[in-house]
Parts: C-alpha cells; sequence; structure tokens
C-alpha cells in the first residue's frame, strides 16, 4: 500500500528479517525505523543523534547497505534484512570487527561507537576499501571522530587485512 494512501491512526503490517529472526510488525505511516528499533523494538543499541541523517549514530545495516536509521520510515522496510549492533555477535562471539574496536582501543562514546561500528561492518563487506585512505573516505558518514578515529581506521584495516582484503600499511 502507498504511503500517502494511509491516513490516521492506521498500521500497516510489514515483515522483516531483523538480526536474524522473521519479524511480523505493525507499524505506523509516520515512524521511523530508528523510533521502530529503539522505542517499539527496544533496541536502543543503535542511537540518535541528530535525527537529521548528519550524523551516522543510528547507522544499521539494510539488505547488506549501511544506512541511516533516522531518514528511513518503518513501512518502507517490508520484506528487507536489517542488522543492528545488537545482531552482530553470533552464538556469544563477537564480530571480528567488535573485537578489533577492543583490541584497538577504538571506542568513542555510547552514542556514536554502535553506528561506527555497524558502518564498518558493512564497509568491509562492500569490499571498495583497499587503502587507509579509503577506510577514511568510506567512513566520512559518520562524523564524530573526537579522539579514537585513528583507531577506529587501524580496527578496519586490521580486519580487512585479516580476511586478505588489504596489505598493511606502515603505520601513521
Ligand atoms: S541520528 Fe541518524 S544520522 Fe544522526
Ligand atoms: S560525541 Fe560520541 S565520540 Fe564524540
Amino acid at each position: 500500500m502507498p504511503v500517502h494512501a494511509i491516513v490516521g491512526t492506521q498500521t500497516v503490517p510489514i515483515e522483516i528479517t531483523l538480526n536474524g529472526d522473521k519479524r511480523t510488525l505493525e507499524v505506523s505511516p509516520a515512524t521511523t525505523l530508528l523510533d521502530l528499533l529503539r522505542h517499539d523494538l527496544l533496541l536502543t543499541g543503535t542511537k540518535k543523534g541528530c535525527d537529521h541523517g548528519q550524523c551516522g549514530a543510528c547507522t544499521v545495516i539494510i539488505d547488506g547497505q549501511r544506512i541511516n536509521s533516522c531518514l528511513q520510515l518503518a513501512v518502507m522496510q517490508d520484506g528487507k534484512a536489517i542488522t543492528t549492533i545488537e545482531g552482530l555477535s553470533q552464538g556469544g562471539a563477537l564480530h571480528p570487527l567488535q573485537a578489533a574496536f577492543i583490541e584497538r582501543d577504538a571506542f568513542q562514546c555510547g552514542y556514536c561507537t554502535p553506528g561506527q561500528i555497524c558502518s564498518g561492518v558493512a564497509l568491509i563487506e562492500e569490499g571498495h576499501a583497499t587503502t587507509r585512505e579509503e577506510i577514511r573516505e568510506h567512513m566520512s558518514g559518520n562524523i564524530c571522530r573526537c579522539g579514537a578515529y585513528p583507531n577506529i581506521v587501524d580496527a578496519i584495516e586490521d580486519v580487512l587485512v585479516q580476511r586478505g582484503q588489504l596489505m598493511k600499511e606502515a603505520a601513521e
């Protein structure tokens, strides 16, 4: 059903795969994906920073692409696979990038770190980054870089090197 055809308090059924689980949900046409995740589903790992698509704090992975969830309506997600920071570990084991963030002391504040990690995971899967400069460029949508930014690049570089996608460059 087109969104413009929906009025009042009517909700719309959607089916999504959320962190590997099939979910059938009733969502308001005006609800953003970010608010669906945080307020309705209590997946509060995804953070609301600017709520205007400018900071990257709300980044989730939708069908393999990193997306600012504050700019997405929940009704647009029907049939899609969504991964949040809560869905990255498998069977109690951290995702390699989460482990690399710990190893490299790449953490920023609690607001910025989940979006940085989701963005980094998708960047690695995209396979476009072949240099540290390209890692920086592809992470440019996650804007807060206080303190830990070189360590974030180190952590992403480590995982790309582990996967044979990148030759280790000299440390900066
Ligand atoms: S909260 Fe979505 S980009 Fe800032
Ligand atoms: S505001 Fe979160 S790391 Fe800067």
